[in-house]
């Protein structure tokens, strides 16, 4: 597919889902956030043009929310397919677009720039969420392997990462952005943020999906008013070959998820999406196929549609198995991958 082949012109679709029918979880301004949104990382698969084309056939069939960032290297792209989206008659006010700052940009010269040209290709005036990526200020080149290390990585450090956060506010101030919030963070390193933020985080994106469902980070978050957004929330089936070890575990090969799918004679993926939404955090799911996405979609709307027996069942099969295990964010030689989560309970020190 070319950049040409994008459609650009926006039609709802006769078969969609009825927005208003989508639940929606209210954030601590008051704001209401679509509670399943569609993920746009290609995973080094599928192209930005690929990409730009779901965007566009997900919001014809009902969907307002797109997880975005400037890492995954389509917000140009992505940008016209919003821009075709908005011509087509969608009003602004009725999307919701996440956007990341990379871990490069934690500078406190580099952050409201890199907004600026997330805002640019993606063609908004604002964004309703910008989330820091990664706690880490550690670059790796896109595609690189998992043994990777940059000679200047270095370990979380609360007064850089306070320095940040004072321009995520800034944007705030300025209207670049209505909402700040973190992502791929620990209850230790949360706690401090809190604790110094002047604006709070409203949301933390994190990897959840039934065989990872950080139960402690998960209370914590909603017992501060964080509201917990969930990546690879159908185990990632297709995530690079880089983010993949032997020990990783199938969360749509489990028995329970195949046994619920049955009942409902839908793909084990809708059930995860389902249980997600019927938890509480807002999956974030990607997919191309409009078959798939119309599917998740469909499912979103019919929440609750797991029974409490499901729901108890789905609960009993966490195997804390963590897929995005980040070791390329390692700082120093010896370490290993949990090293970057805070096992411990404290900030692992430098
Ligand atoms: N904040 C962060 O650090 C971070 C990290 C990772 C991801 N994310 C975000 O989270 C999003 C989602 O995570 P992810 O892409 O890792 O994984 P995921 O959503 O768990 O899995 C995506 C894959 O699941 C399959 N799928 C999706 N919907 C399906 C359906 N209804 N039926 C059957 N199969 C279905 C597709 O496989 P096929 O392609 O084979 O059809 C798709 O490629 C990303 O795109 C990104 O926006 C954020």
């Amino acid at each position: 597919m070319t950049a040409r082949s994008i459609p650009d012109r926006f039609a709802v679709a006769d078969d969609g889902v009825d927005p208003d029918e989508v639940p929606k979880r209210a954030l601590r301004t008051g704001a209401r956030i679509p509670a399943i949104g569609l993920g746009t990382f290609g995973s080094d698969r599928y192209t930005p043009e690929d990409v730009a084309a779901a965007v566009l056939g997900a919001v014809s069939v009902g969907y307002r929310h797109i997880d975005c960032a400037s890492v995954y290297g389509n917000e140009r792209l992505v940008g016209r397919a919003l821009q075709a989206i908005l011509q087509g008659g969608i009003q602004r006010e009725d999307l919701w677009i996440t956007s990341k700052l990379w871990n490069d940009k934690h500078g406190e010269q580099d952050v409201i720039p890199a907004c600026r040209r997330s805002l640019d290709d993606l063609q908004l005036e604002y964004l309703d969420l910008y989330l820091v990526h990664w706690p880490f200020p550690n670059y790796h080149p896109p595609g690189c392997d998992s043994t990777s290390r940059h000679p200047d990585a270095k370990a979380y450090h609360h007064d850089a990462y306070m320095k940040t956060w004072r321009q995520m506010e800034r944007l705030v101030d300025l209207g670049l952005v209505r909402h700040i919030g973190t992502s791929n963070m620990t209850i230790p390193k949360l706690k401090r943020v809190l604790g110094d933020a002047r604006i709070q985080p409203a949301c933390n994106e994190m990897e959840l999906h039934p065989h990872f469902q950080q139960p402690e980070l998960f209370d914590y978050l909603v017992e501060n008013g964080i509201a917990p957004i969930g990546y690879s929330p159908i185990g990632s089936p297709r995530r690079p070959e880089r983010d993949r070890t032997p020990e990783d575990s199938v969360d749509i090969e489990d028995p329970v998820i195949a046994g619920i799918a049955d009942r409902l004679d839908v793909h084990p993926a809708v059930v995860c999406v389902a249980w997600a939404i019927q938890r509480g955090q807002i999956p974030i799911p990607f997919s191309v196929r409009r078959p798939q996405y119309l599917a998740s979609l469909r499912a979103a709307a019919r929440v609750p549609l797991l029974t409490d027996d499901e729901m108890r069942a789905i609960g009993g099969i966490d195997r804390n198995c963590r897929l995005i295990k980040g070791h390329v964010f390692l700082w120093k030689n010896g370490q290993t991958w949990e090293d970057l989560w805070d096992p411990g309970g404290e900030i692992t020190p430098p």
